[in-house]
């Protein structure tokens, strides 16, 4: 690395050079802005769809290096905090930038776990839907009316108030994804138990029946409890993306979150793992892959759950799974989709068409199965994915607000329709 950390431009309508600084590996588009800038021509600007090479924020939260596979939460290892941690604590780790001690971590999980009762009302508002709603069209429409039972929350400049939020946030979503799910099934919505974790009591919301006490099978509250730390967070992505953009307006915390519920919803995003699984079902029978692969690599439709926009190697988050698979198998029996599942993978691992274009599966090819197992309908699936990543959404909120840099989010254009056209009255044009 040289001291000379510029970079020279020049610009070949003008002759003009233009010496622009380079930090932490970026150059300011801004910069660019000043770059052929005359009283009636605007500066150059940079085009980038889908912001593949535009660094929107800096962050402290989340370090991803796709090519080698690594994930870390503010700098510990993905397969660490898997393997040792809770979601409550990485949620606490995520939120508040360091491991909480044991005097905090009891303080944070009683806040958590107090709040998980919702406003009766709210409770209606759910039972508004219509018996075959989506559980996510009612998840993101619910988290969006929190906001109107605590109007407080729009002082998003005191940290007391985004402090309680969080925690409100953080401690109400497992109910209300429950209570989505319940609707669905035309079944009563079930209380928060205060004596159960956080996985556990999650399970009791949405299997408990007419039982005193609900008790679930400790495997699958700890197999739970690996799959929402493995989705508290993923850097800039495009819900987190929403969630920043929303926010960046200042408005309060459950609308910003509502926001990045809906990019959540979305099949190339957290709707994948539904996606998958409805896909292993069409194909039904492992002799089929060959056609389905064919169908795939002339572009009829896509390998849901393979490839990713930053993994190009792998996806740790894959590999954590893939040994989650087992444990749950061992308490619910085998997923019968889990033998087409390794053959699709092993076929399309050996076709140089995903070896050239670099894609393996992500968190999604497998998470689908588990759920599966679980007895959760697909529809259920994206919403076990925004439980847990509301920790980091709330984090890199909590990051947006304080970040003196940052600005209300709002994108250039490059204009492409016409200009100056002259309007000609709807009488006139239909006579
Ligand atoms: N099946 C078949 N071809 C694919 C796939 C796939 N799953 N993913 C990418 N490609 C092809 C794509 O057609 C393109 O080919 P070509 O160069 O010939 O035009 C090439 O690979 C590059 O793909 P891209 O669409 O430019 O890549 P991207 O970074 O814009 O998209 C992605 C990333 C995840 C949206 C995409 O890989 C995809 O749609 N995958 C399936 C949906 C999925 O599993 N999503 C879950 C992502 S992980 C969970 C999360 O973070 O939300």
């Amino acid at each position: 690395m040289t001291d000379n950390q510029t970079l020279t431009v020049r610009d070949n309508r003008t002759g003009e050079e233009y010496e622009l600084p380079i930090v932490d590996g970026t150059v300011r588009a801004a910069d660019f802005g000043k770059i052929g800038k005359g009283e009636d021509t605007p500066g150059l600007a940079v085009y980038d769809p889908g912001f593949l090479n535009t660094a929107s924020t800096r962050s402290a939260v989340t370090f991803i290096d796709g090519d080698k596979g690594i994930l870390e939460y503010r700098g510990y290892p993905i397969e660490q905090l898997a393997e040792n941690s809770t979601f409550l604590e990485v949620a606490y780790l995520l939120i508040h930038g360091e491991l909480p001690t044991q005097e905090q971590h009891e303080k944070w999980v009683h806040e958590i776990t107090f709040h998980t009762f919702v406003h009766e009302n709210l409770k209606s508002q759910l039972q508004g839907f219509r018996y075959d709603a989506h559980p996510m069209g009612m998840l993101l429409s619910s988290v969006g009316a929190l906001s109107t039972f605590y109007p407080e929350a729009r002082n998003i400049h005191d940290p007391k108030v985004r402090h309680d939020q969080v925690v409100r946030l953080i401690a109400k979503m497992p109910t209300l994804g429950a209570w989505s799910f319940r609707h669905a099934q035309g079944k009563p919505y079930v209380y928060p138990d205060n004596d159960l974790s956080y996985t556990e009591n999650f399970l009791s919301m949405l299997f408990k029946m007419s039982e005193q006490k609900y008790n679930p099978d400790p495997r699958l509250a700890k197999a739970l409890e690996v799959l929402f730390i493995l989705h508290a967070d993923h850097e800039q992505n495009c819900s987190t993306n929403a969630v920043r953009a929303v926010g960046s307006s200042q408005v309060d915390p459950y609308s910003a979150v509502s926001s990045g519920v809906a990019a959540l919803y979305g099949p190339l995003h957290g709707g994948a793992n539904e996606a998958v699984l409805k896909m292993l079902k069409r194909i039904g029978t492992p002799d089929k892959i060959p056609a389905f692969i064919e169908g795939v690599k002339k572009g009829d439709e896509k390998l849901m759950g393979f490839g990713h926009r930053v993994y190009k190697n792998f996806d740790p988050r894959a590999t954590i799974i893939k040994k989650a698979v087992d444990d749950v198998f061992e308490v619910t029996g085998v997923n019968p989709l889990l033998e087409i599942a390794q053959e699709l993978e092993r076929i399309a691992l050996e076709d140089e068409y995903f070896i050239s274009r670099k894609l393996y599966p992500n968190v999604d090819f497998y998470s689908g199965l588990i759920y599966e197992a679980l007895k959760f309908p697909p529809e259920m699936f994206t919403v076990l994915f925004a439980i847990p990543r509301t920790a980091g959404w709330l984090a890199q909120w909590l990051e947006l607000v304080d970040d003196k840099e940052q600005k209300i989010a709002r994108p250039k254009q490059i204009y492409t329709g016409d200009r100056q056209l002259e309007f000609v009255p709807a009488a006139k044009r239909w006579s």
